[in-house]
């Protein structure tokens, strides 16, 4: 990666853990992390936020997995980011491939939550990316363009500055198949582009867009190793103290000499 970004790496726990698990999960990354310049958040259940907040000291940041776009009202089952904010919530995922594959999320919604987002103050981690058959059929660049497009629809640039892109090709998440170095930096690369045309050069060179889908301790150090890989968005990995922390390693090496 750049030296000119600070790398980002994000624990995304899905819906794993107890609160007694995301506890000792949080005791054994306090105790394994290194300090160093990464920005590194966890985002656990919406349950176990305001817990885990309590328990979150130093560089640790608190994200949660969703929201919904207005402030209150009939909403049943859903959260407000004035809710997530009053849990110690500093960010927040949207467009994540299982909220839009699964449960059905359009890109008007990701549009409408990324920009609640960002009006209330959080970082924004817009996730993004295509599925095989889209790959296996050529259309990823096509497909990166128009989520990131759909997405960042009426966000100013100031706003953009808490933006981080997460490019997770769905093929990848879970499955322990992983883009190769190569494959993630060509699409990286064309996001940056892509961004510069919306916004400027200095947009495109502020953004850190991260690489997520099955990145692991074995794989994280080449694939953050490419210019445009500025840190990750780890699921699996990320419920491992040691292996988390090995990957936010990784990041800080990323840095050395680059
Ligand atoms: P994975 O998940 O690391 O388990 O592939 C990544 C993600 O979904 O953000």
């Amino acid at each position: 990666m750049s030296t000119q970004r600070t790398p980002y790496v994000g624990g995304n726990w899905k819906m794993n853990t107890n609160a007694a698990e995301g506890r000792s999960l949080i005791d054994s990354i306090h105790s394994t992390m290194k300090a160093g310049s990464v920005d590194v958040a966890v985002f656990p259940p919406f349950p176990y936020l305001m817990g885990i907040g309590q328990k979150l000291n130093g560089p640790i940041s608190l994200g949660a997995q969703d929201l919904w776009h207005s402030e209150n009202g009939a909403f049943t089952g859903e959260v407000s980011t004035s809710m997530l904010k009053d849990c110690g919530v500093s960010a927040v995922l949207t467009g994540h491939s299982e909220r839009r594959h699964v449960i059905g999320e359009s890109d008007e919604l990701v549009n409408a939550k990324t920009k609640r987002a960002l009006e209330s103050g959080l970082t924004a981690v817009l996730c993004i990316g295509e599925q095989l058959e889209e790959r296996e059929s050529g259309q990823t660049d096509a497909v990166n363009e128009r989520q990131v497009r759909a997405g960042l629809d009426g966000v100013s640039e100031e706003q953009l500055a808490r933006v981080v892109i997460a490019y997770e090709p769905v093929w990848a998440i879970g499955t322990g198949k992983t883009a190769t170095p190569e494959d993630a930096q060509d699409a990286h690369a064309k996001i940056r582009a892509l961004i510069a045309s919306m916004y400027s050069d200095s947009a495109a060179q502020e953004i850190r867009i991260i690489y997520g889908g099955s990145m692991k301790p074995g794989n994280a150090a080449e694939l953050m190793a490419m210019s445009d890989v500025d840190g990750g968005l780890i699921g699996g990995a990320s419920l491992k103290a040691e292996d988390f922390c090995a990957i936010i390693e990784a990041a800080q090496g990323s840095l050395v000499g680059s």
